[in-house]
């Protein structure tokens, strides 16, 4: 028997950073990379994991108990009072590059998550995925605000605010997005807890760049769903602008997001965490390769380009 189950990696378009000071952001899913996890029985005792693109091959109680993926397996039989373990081989393979701002611990967890409830047979709904994978992203990051787990468990374009309920947004006329990675990978956990300490030192000037950055992602709200697309790239200027401000950019991410300028982007921002990882470039369709070209030799180590929709 074995049980296979896949989630999706993600951008943030606008909001990120601001999103964990209640303020909402827009994310879509990127279907074009994914985690896949297949848990299968096991003729040996214990809970074997091979995670060859992290170089893993190890029995579960060898792990450390914040291991990421360990800790989704103890979480996962803890909260189903799964006893005596069972024997299992788990297979997880990821094409989402790791510390890039595009989700990969939350598609590993979600994808890992909902292999093991099909195997054991602990049906979970969507709802309770995206509330556990939330609690192991705050195992990991700190304070997240629940945006990456929430995009990719539903796999769906989201509009989030924290703590509130999860609405969806509708896409007026699809745009597309040029994805450039510095290939830098930077931690989400460092450049969140960075821009906690500007936070606490000065809470007011904070608080209204978070409120600036909240604005744009409502105006790109409306302007998605009207199908004013074009529209969206000044506000991915800005919101750039303000997550430099907030010192989570960097000298690869600007270069990147000056080459997709100069290609003819009609805006750009990085995405994520920032400090290293992907930046995005919104584009008319048949500029694509043009500004993927470019990022290349502004030194993108990839590109990913998708289709808003
Ligand atoms: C990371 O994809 C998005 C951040 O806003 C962190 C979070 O919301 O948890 C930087």
């Amino acid at each position: 028997m074995s049980h296979t189950d896949s989630a999706p990696g993600k951008i943030i378009l606008f909001g990120e950073h601001a999103v964990v000071y209640g303020r909402p952001a827009l994310a879509i899913p990127v279907t074009q990379v994914h985690a896949d996890v297949e848990v299968l029985d096991s003729s040996r005792a214990g809970i074997w994991i091979h995670a060859p693109d992290v170089n893993l091959h190890a029995e579960l109680n060898t792990l450390p108990s914040d291991h990421p993926i360990a800790s989704v397996i103890h979480n996962f039989l803890f909260l189903f009072r799964v006893s005596p373990f069972p024997n299992l081989e788990i297979k997880i393979s990821s094409i989402i590059p790791v510390a890039s701002g595009l989700g990969s611990g939350a598609a590993v967890t979600v994808a890992l998550t909902r292999a093991l409830s099909s195997f054991l047979s602990r049906p979970m709904p969507d709802e309770e995925v995206n509330a556990f994978a939330h609690e192991i992203e705050k195992l990991h990051h700190g304070t997240p605000s629940g945006i990456d787990n929430t995009v990719v468990t539903y796999a769906m374009p989201v509009y989030f605010i924290k703590g509130q309920p999860i609405e969806m947004f509708k896409v007026g006329a699809p745009f597309t997005i040029v994805i450039g990675d510095t290939g830098i990978s930077a931690p989400t956990k460092e450049s969140v807890s960075d821009v906690r300490k500007l936070w606490e030192a000065d809470k007011p000037k904070w608080e209204s760049v978070f409120d600036r950055v909240g604005k744009i992602a409502e105006e790109a709200r409306k302007n998605i769903e009207n199908g004013k697309w074009e529209l969206l790239g000044e506000l991915m200027d800005q919101n750039h602008a303000l997550l430099q401000e907030m010192t989570v950019s960097s000298p690869e991410l600007d270069r990147l997001v000056s080459a997709a300028r100069r290609a003819g982007a009609l805006g750009a921002k990085l995405s994520g965490g920032g400090r290293g990882g992907n930046m995005i470039a919104l584009v008319e369709s048949e500029q694509a390769e043009e500004v993927a070209s470019a990022l290349m030799a502004g030194g993108a180590k990839r590109t990913l380009t998708t289709i808003v929709s």
